[in-house]
């Protein structure tokens, strides 16, 4: 899988499933490039050209493994061609089935999670997938070289490549939560030991908050007690030290006495790129477009997700649904413009999810709606230009995960909007930490409590929206990708 590769070796390297671009087969044989999707393509994308650096990514269907036959690519771009079976496995199967549900709490508990000799086939394709990674970056790398390893999907890179180049200094981050360790300990206890040890591999594990650091200290505590070190606190906010004896990899060994740093680095909005990009032609266009659907005088709540189980769509439109039933003067007079992109379409589940957003948005247009007023607008076609001009038109965005590593969406929407913005935001995202004050904070499971604030948010008045706007902008920038990736460089050493 790994080929022998010419170009001087990197001094940088970052390793994630989801690369910044895939490929699209079209029918005539070309390749449409298309840009990743979600918080980690948008951190990672700000590293900008002046770091020499390779990015390793996987090729994730026909496309992106036609791309890697034609030799197609972006400079420092590195797709791994795994085998389908394999990575249907690791991606479909573990991390997005398993690990994903886990970290967000998703398992409808008295049936699921099940694990038997299927998961454990899967996981088998999980560790090769894992292995994989470890090698490309191995065969990448510089003498001394950083790298900065991505997420759920690679959590066992750390301790794989450890084993295979000591001589690397090696990052790990998570982009989702950490569960509370009773939930964590759900896996069973060799899968969750080999978990823990293969991140424990790194030299330093990054997180987006304190609260899911925290949380995997816990875990460690909690699965690895013979070997868990002493944990002590640092000058340095939020910045610990974990010490251990045994390091990561399956069955490794070695590095007595070694520590991994556990630190908190938050990631922010792209200020500068998206007040520039949300003035751009195309975003007026659907600007124009998107007021004719909303209608004059009326005022909007806004929502813009990947259709994800953990974004709580779903509650989101019932809390709208019992604002129109339980305060008739709202009637005619918002519209709730939803953007829900497809996700994982792979999964039945969230294929059930996707067609339960649709029939909700549609039960309160034909329970509510008028001939002059569609009360929810929802858009399934991924669309970025249309997504920044329903930031600038919102008077409301609503932001109601059941459990989020971060959200940037919370960050993003104060920076753009024209006239000022009311977030309403659930206090399970990553942003609650940061931009709580400014917010109307929500527990996402509250329905009618989510409606009362949505009632809140649409009856604030206009100085201090714009008030607590400009400081929601403000906080939700102050961390943009381009630092958070510098700062984790810098961190590393080397
Ligand atoms: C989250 C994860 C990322 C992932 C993204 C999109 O942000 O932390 O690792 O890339 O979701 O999900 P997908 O499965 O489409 O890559």
């Amino acid at each position: 899988m790994v080929t022998a590769h010419e170009t001087p070796r990197a001094q940088v390297l970052v390793a994630s499933n989801r690369g910044p671009v895939s490929y699209t087969l079209k029918d005539d044989g070309s390749l449409e490039p298309k840009r990743g999707g979600g918080g980690l393509v948008s951190g990672l994308s700000a590293i900008g050209s002046d770091v020499d650096s390779v990015w390793v990514c996987a090729a994730l269907g026909e496309g992106d493994r036609e791309a890697v036959r034609q030799g197609v690519g972006e400079q420092g771009v590195r797709m791994l061609d795994i085998d389908p079976e394999v990575f249907a496995d690791a991606y479909n199967g573990i991390a997005n089935s398993v690990l994903w549900f886990v970290q967000h709490m998703l398992y409808q508990i008295p049936l699921e999670p099940v694990f038997d000799a299927e998961f454990r086939r899967q996981w088998a394709s999980y560790e090769a997938y894992n292995r994989s990674f470890a090698e490309a970056l191995a065969a990448e790398a510089a003498d001394g070289a950083r790298v900065l390893v991505q997420d759920y999907h690679l959590a066992l890179v750390p301790g794989m490549l450890r084993e295979l180049r000591p001589d690397l200094r090696i990052g790990h981050f998570s982009h989702t939560p950490w569960a509370p360790v009773d939930y964590f300990r759900m896996l069973p206890d060799d899968i969750a030991e080999q978990l823990l040890r293969g991140m424990l591999g790194a030299d330093r594990l990054g997180f987006l908050t304190r609260r899911w650091a925290s949380a995997f200290l816990d875990s460690v505590a909690g699965v690895l007690p013979a070997t868990a070190g002493e944990v002590h606190g640092r000058d340095e906010e939020g910045r610990r030290f974990f010490r251990h004896g045994a390091t990561g990899g399956s069955g490794g060994s070695g590095g007595q006495g070694r520590e991994t740093e556990i630190a908190v680095h938050s990631l922010g909005a792209d200020g500068d790129f998206l007040r520039k990009r949300s003035h751009e032609a195309d975003v007026e266009e659907r600007m124009a477009a998107l007021r004719e659907q909303i209608g004059a005088g009326r005022k909007t709540i806004v929502r813009v997700d990947r259709t994800e189980l953990s974004k709580n769509i779903v509650r989101g439109l019932l809390a709208y649904r019992h604002l129109l039933d339980t305060r008739p003067e709202w009637r005619e007079r918002v519209v709730h413009v939803a953007f829900a992109y497809p996700s994982r379409q792979d999964l039945a589940v969230y294929r059930d999810y996707t067609a339960e957003v649709a029939r909700v948005a549609e039960e309160i247009n034909s329970l509510y709606g008028t001939p002059g007023w569609t009360p929810v607008v929802l858009h399934v076609q991924d669309d970025f230009a249309r997504s920044l001009a329903a930031y600038r038109l919102a008077d409301v965005a609503l932001v109601n995960p059941v459990r989020d590593g971060m959200n940037l969406v919370a960050k993003e929407v104060p920076v753009v909007s024209d006239a000022g913005c009311v977030l309403v935001l659930s206090r399970e995202a990553g942003a609650w930490a940061e931009l709580a004050d400014d917010a109307v904070v929500v527990n996402p499971y509250d329905v009618t409590g989510t409606a009362s604030a949505l009632h809140a948010a649409l009856s604030l008045p206009d100085g201090e929206r714009a008030e607590r706007t400009k400081r929601l902008a403000a906080a939700g920038t102050a961390l943009p990708p381009r630092r958070w990736f510098l700062d984790q460089l810098e961190a590393l050493g080397g």
